[in-house]
């Protein structure tokens, strides 16, 4: 319904765009003052924009966006943090691969250095078995508690992670508790007797005919390795069997399971996939976590 001729509106008052359905009219008002300079401002700052900043993505024959007159890129940003924080680390790197471990528990920068260093790269290679919170798993053990297989010093704990256990490297920690029922080695019977006595020895209900007898099943058989009273030996990995701590279980089936079958859990080395001054902070980290002993 256009026309040449103004038409008013006679309600409000003002001029219409002269479009209308079902007798309903469009107004013609302009938009507000204030908004069409904000518009026009933002036009005038994306022109100056484009000139000062990375703007437009790859025209052909470019190898990335326009570069704008600041040369600004995240890019090199990242690259020149990332190459400010190694720059940082590196000596501290060095001093912790230099320093005996013993004293860097004494120096505060370097183990707080260490303390971070280690705790991330646990993070990254460590908790996928022991946890994140190194409490561990079910023949992963905890490495909070002063309970220790091989030992809790410092040069313990970094040996267990240069070499590791059963991981075979021709260094590694080895230690094999027989399968004694699939090996034929102890009946039916006698293993029923000693899981017996294990129960007893831990201070827990046992059948105390089966238990006496399974005495000297395990005088003769296992205490060359968990000792005479059953308390571990550190040179054989062997746990302590009178706590109240498993590796993998003090029920009756777990323990008939664990002498039946053995176990032979295998922790991996590192010696060659992580540098020294990691492995370091590592052994540092894990010894502050609660049952470190003496170095
Ligand atoms: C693939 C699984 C696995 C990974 C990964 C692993 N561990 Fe272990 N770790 C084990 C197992 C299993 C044992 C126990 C072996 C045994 O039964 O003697 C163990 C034992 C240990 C022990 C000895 C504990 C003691 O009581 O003496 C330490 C210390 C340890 N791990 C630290 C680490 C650290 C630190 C890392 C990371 C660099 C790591 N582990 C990565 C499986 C793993
Ligand atoms: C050659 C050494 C050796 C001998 C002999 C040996 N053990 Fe072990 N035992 C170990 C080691 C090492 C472990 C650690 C677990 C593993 O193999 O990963 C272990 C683990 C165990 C565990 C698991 C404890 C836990 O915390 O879950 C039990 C139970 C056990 N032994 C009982 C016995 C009994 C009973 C005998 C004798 C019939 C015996 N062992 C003989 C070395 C030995």
């Amino acid at each position: 319904m256009s026309g040449s001729k103004k038409d008013i509106d006679q309600v409000s008052g003002y001029e219409t765009t002269g479009h209308e359905w079902d007798g309903i009219k469009e107004l013609n008002r302009p938009l507000p003052r204030w908004w069409v300079w904000i518009f026009y401002a933002t036009i005038v700052w994306s022109i100056g924009y484009m000139i000062f900043m990375p703007a437009i993505p790859g025209l052909p024959g470019m190898a990335g966006a326009t570069p704008g007159l600041r040369n600004h890129s995240e890019r090199t940003n990242v690259a020149e943090a990332l190459s400010a924080a190694e720059a940082a680390r590196g000596p501290l790197f060095a001093k912790l691969a230099g320093a005996s471990l013993g004293s860097v528990e004494n120096d505060p920068e370097l183990l707080q250095f260490a303390l971070a260093a280690g705790r991330s790269a646990f993070g990254d290679n460590c908790a996928t078995c022991h946890g994140s919170g190194a409490q561990g798993f079910k023949g992963y053990p905890n490495l909070n508690d002063d309970v220790w297989l091989w030992g809790g010093g410092l040069s313990d704990i970094k040996q267990t992670l240069l070499y590791g256990i059963r991981s075979g490297h021709p260094d590694t920690r080895q230690s094999d508790m027989p399968a004694f029922g699939r090996d034929g080695i102890l009946s039916g019977a006698e293993i029923h007797a000693v899981v017996n006595h294990v129960l007893a020895l831990s201070g827990q209900e046992a059948d105390a005919a089966a238990a006496a007898g399974g005495r000297a099943i395990f005088a003769a058989q296992c205490a060359s390795c968990h000792g005479e009273a059953g308390k571990g030996l550190r040179e054989f990995g062997a746990p302590n069997l009178t706590d109240a701590e498993w590796l993998y279980g003090g029920d009756y089936e777990t323990l008939r399971e664990t002498v039946t079958n053995s176990r032979r859990g295998v922790m991996p080395y590192w010696a060659d996939r992580l540098d020294e001054g990691t492995i370091d902070a590592l052994a540092i980290y894990v010894h502050t976590l609660g049952g470190g002993e003496g170095s």
